[in-house]
């Protein structure tokens, strides 16, 4: 009974043949696309994260998340050519899988998109309060991230008040402003109603490629071999646990296929862009660790006692500070702005805050992107009865949907306000993850389940390469931080008694109504950038 509501394929099929939305988007443009989702906070940012948990080994995380992304790309590939409409994987769970574990995927979206949002909008924040120290003015600190306060709720629940932590707390901040800006002001562009145009996103990918470019052709030439020895000096657990972090790099290319309805021969496009997009990324990526390494190196920091830090956490926080006041210089690990800082430390300050710049003029539109996919599934699921109705009004001028937008936007904004980079993008990784995982599952299903129906783009190697995906993930999954592993089952749980106690009687499937893939509802947004 529990897993028998499951939506008509051919229904939505039909209603994305009926749409009006013009299709406009080749193989070259989904590409691009899903190079600017992709781009971001992940390259910028969290390589520094990664060298805290893995060393000169985020060389292997680099490449193991993108395996693992690449296996869930292919299996991705094949449902977006087959359901090309936008809604992603819960649409695609929904038809094949059913109702309860599509709104489970729905709901651990919202971490993907919601919580990835706040992730991006941080790494926004290092790069603008360091543009702004480049240029003379020093914003002050007590406004520029959170450190203070994650060290004061450490101490309240009974941490030893180590001298890292004391240092955290005197000299960490309390909220992180400019993240609560950047949030804000996506959110109201989206409100408003401006959706990125395909030649907009392309200029900023053109932007941040040249960014890497240049960083990568600054750093190979001034490569030293010592600095990759030991090359994992926290052996193949700390490798793993980096790659669960570096993960959320590689996340966005889903945003491909949500713009299935308006691409020319999805068929053939949809599959070039997802996977044409994960491995020019891929590349950069590991050109960049590499550059990173061997430019300054990257051995993690260990407490005075002699353990690895955490990174993200008080202690680190601290003990970076204290490194800088002994003199000694900044390690990449202790870098807000991982990038920018190796360039500077290899006297090329001026390119580094060029790259920094650079980040600056990209990131919002990678936040834009996760509240606009975010919205998307809320505004879906509520279509579908799931979430309350009200929640898909349109505005009357703008024509969005404004409320789900500004409680998007207000979540996301908290949460930037008040955690560290790398712990958002694992709580979001937690997310994805299991949405990645039951497209995997999804894919086989419907091949035994439906073997006939034409599949425009067959994953090549099924029955390997989509088992590699699910272990992928859930080996990636067991490798993220405690508290990130905790969060998807919570998170979870709450999503079932919302489903159980609301969803599922109002549900428009399980009440037969028609029409709910949304054939009549007005376009969500209107005006391009
Ligand atoms: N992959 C995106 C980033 O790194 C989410 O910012």
């Amino acid at each position: 009974m529990l897993f028998n509501r499951v939506k008509s394929l051919d229904a939505i099929m039909a209603t994305a043949e009926k749409k009006s939305l013009q299709r406009s988007l080749g193989a070259f443009q989904l590409t691009l696309l899903g190079i600017g989702a992709v781009i971001g906070t992940g390259i910028f940012v969290l390589t520094a994260e990664a060298a805290q948990k893995a060393g000169p080994g985020m060389l292997a995380s680099f490449l193991v998340a993108g395996f693992v992304c690449g296996v869930a790309a292919l299996c991705y590939a094949e449902l977006a050519s087959m359901v090309p409409v936008a809604g992603s994987a819960y649409t695609y769970t929904y038809a094949v899988v059913g109702e309860v574990m599509a709104w489970m995927v729905g709901w651990a979206l919202i971490l993907e998109y919601a919580v990835g949002a706040s992730a991006v909008a941080v790494g926004w924040s290092n790069h603008a309060v360091g543009l702004l120290h480049g240029l003379g003015v020093n914003f002050p600190a007590e406004i520029s991230n959170a450190d203070a306060l994650m060290a004061k709720v450490q101490l309240m629940f009974g941490a030893a008040p180590t001298p890292d932590l004391m240092t955290a707390l005197q000299v960490g901040g309390w909220i992180n402003l400019p993240a609560v800006v950047v949030a804000g002001f996506v959110t109201m562009l989206l409100v408003i109603g401006t959706t990125e145009s395909a030649r907009f996103n392309a200029i900023l990918v053109v932007i941040k490629i040249a960014a890497l470019t240049a960083f990568i052709a600054l750093t190979l030439p001034v490569l030293h071999a010592e600095n990759f020895v030991p090359f994992a000096p926290t052996g193949t657990v700390g490798v793993f646990g980096a790659a669960a972090s570096i993960f959320f790099a590689y996340v966005g290319f889903d945003a491909v296929s949500t713009a299935a309805e308006e691409t020319r021969n999805p068929q053939r496009n949809i599959p070039i862009g997802l996977i044409g997009s994960l491995v020019i990324c891929t590349i950069f990526y590991v050109l960049v660790a590499s550059g990173a390494i061997g430019a300054i190196g990257a051995q993690p920091l260990t407490s005075a006692a002699g353990a690895v830090l955490a990174p993200g956490s008080a202690e680190m926080a601290g003990r970076c500070v204290a490194v800088v006041q002994q003199g000694l210089q900044e390690p990449l690990v202790c870098s807000k702005e991982a990038l920018v800082h190796v360039l500077a430390s290899i006297g090329w300050p001026a390119i580094g805050r060029l790259v920094g710049l650079a980040a600056v003029l990209a990131l919002p539109s990678v936040v834009l992107m996760m509240m606009y996919g975010q919205t998307r599934i809320f505004f879906t699921m509520a279509r579908d009865g799931l979430l309350p109705e009200k929640l898909s009004t349109v505005h009357p001028r703008f024509k969005t949907p404004h409320i789900v937008t500004i409680m998007t936007g207000c979540a996301a904004a908290i949460a930037a306000a008040i955690l560290p980079v790398g712990r958002l993008a694992d709580y979001s990784n937690s997310g994805t993850l299991f949405a990645f995982f039951m497209v995997a599952i999804a894919v086989m299903v419907l091949r035994l389940k439906n073997p006939e129906r034409k599949r425009p783009f067959k994953t090549p190697l099924l029955w390997v390469v989509a088992p590699l995906a699910i272990i992928g993930c859930v080996v990636l999954y067991l490798s993220l931080p405690l508290t990130a592993i905790l969060v998807l089952p919570i998170w979870g749980a709450i999503g079932l008694v919302v489903y159980f106690s609301y969803s599922r009687s109002r549900s428009h499937v399980g009440r037969g109504i028609a029409g709910s893939d949304g054939e009549d509802d007005p376009p969500i947004y209107g005006v391009k950038m």
